[in-house]
């Protein structure tokens, strides 16, 4: 194959980010700001016409060094999605590119980019749970859990700890998400968790009421209960911040979009980054997000995770 086009979808967690790294379950869902990827065999690697260099294109650098043994690679990428945002970008712009590395040798089976996807970014990064990949690779809503439960799509383990990744059917949700523009540092926060999580059993406690909060979410999800779905982002946002991952601009967007949302609460690592919203009022969200100085998405779930757009 000489040419291959792909995209990925970012992400939004919606029940139990840091409780997913202790083995909790946790809930995600892909959003529609995507990331391309066209990659063509060349004479010499590059990425946006600059070499590829591991300062500037990390994940990038890591997926074709554990997966690619062919000639050198012209990349070209295009992202809507903010980075260190905590709607996964680094996530989107891995699985693009993991997808059409695998394309190029015709091994782009699902389960298969998931798999190399999460390896890219824990190689990178340190990437505590596989839930940013899962999600971005196949779309739609995952349920991340501590054992096999209906839905079952694939596994992950790694130091100790396995995730069972699930399909989640979800309804289509209006979300707003509020970024901060403060960026997230998710190796930071994760730490800064593994400390309290370490020398404190009540932080233990939290961490385990946030795996039982995201399991009854799944009902309410379901049957489309946005009252329901709104009263535990709430509770899971009250519980963040006593984990100490706020930050007094995400309590601003947050407190400034509930008048108009069934819940709001921190996505992602948190410590700036990214907060969302549930609601039917998009606009009106959106807008109380803007003038407390945030900076608005309105975002709806991509059905499609990782898609190969065009082959060659
Ligand atoms: O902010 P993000 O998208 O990197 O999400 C972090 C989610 C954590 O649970 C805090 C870490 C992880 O790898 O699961």
């Amino acid at each position: 194959m000489q040419r291959v086009i792909t995209s990925a979808p970012s992400k939004v967690i919606l029940f139990g980010e840091h409780a997913v790294v202790y083995g909790e379950p946790a809930i995600a869902v892909a959003i529609n700001l995507r990331t391309t990827v066209m990659m063509e065999r060349a004479r010499e690697y590059s990425v946006n016409g600059e070499p590829l260099d591991d300062r500037y294109h990390r994940y990038i650098k890591k997926a074709i060094e554990l997966l690619w043994d062919g000639e050198p690679l012209r990349i070209t990428t295009a992202s809507a999605v903010p980075s260190a945002s905590g709607m996964g970008s680094s996530a989107s712009i891995t699985v693009a590119t993991v997808s059409a590395l695998l394309a190029m040798m015709g091994r782009e089976e699902e389960r298969n980019v998931a798999l190399n996807s999460f390896r890219v970014e824990y190689e990178t990064q340190g990437r505590a749970s596989p839930i940013d990949t899962s999600t971005v690779t196949h779309g739609k809503g995952i349920l991340v859990a501590n054992r096999k439960m209906d839905n079952f799509l694939w596994e992950v383990e790694r130091g100790g700890t396995r995730w069972y990744i699930h399909h989640l059917e979800v309804p289509p949700l209006k979300l707003v998400v509020g970024f901060s523009g403060i960026k997230g540092h998710t190796p930071e926060m994760v730490e800064k968790v593994r400390r309290f999580y370490t020398w404190n059993a009540f932080a233990r406690d939290v961490i385990r009421e946030i795996g039982r909060i995201t399991l009854e979410a799944i009902e309410p999800l379901e049957n489309e209960d946005y009252e329901r779905i709104g009263e535990l982002m709430n509770r899971n946002n009250k519980l963040l911040t006593i984990l100490g991952v706020s930050h007094p601009k995400l309590k601003e967007m947050i407190d400034a979009s509930l008048r108009y949302s069934y819940g709001a609460k921190i996505t992602g690592a948190g410590g700036g980054g990214c907060m969302i919203a549930l609601t039917d009022e998009q606009d009106e969200v959106a807008k109380a997000i803007e003038e407390v100085g945030g900076k608005a998405y309105k975002v709806s779930i991509a059905q499609r995770g990782y898609e190969i757009m065009s082959r060659e």
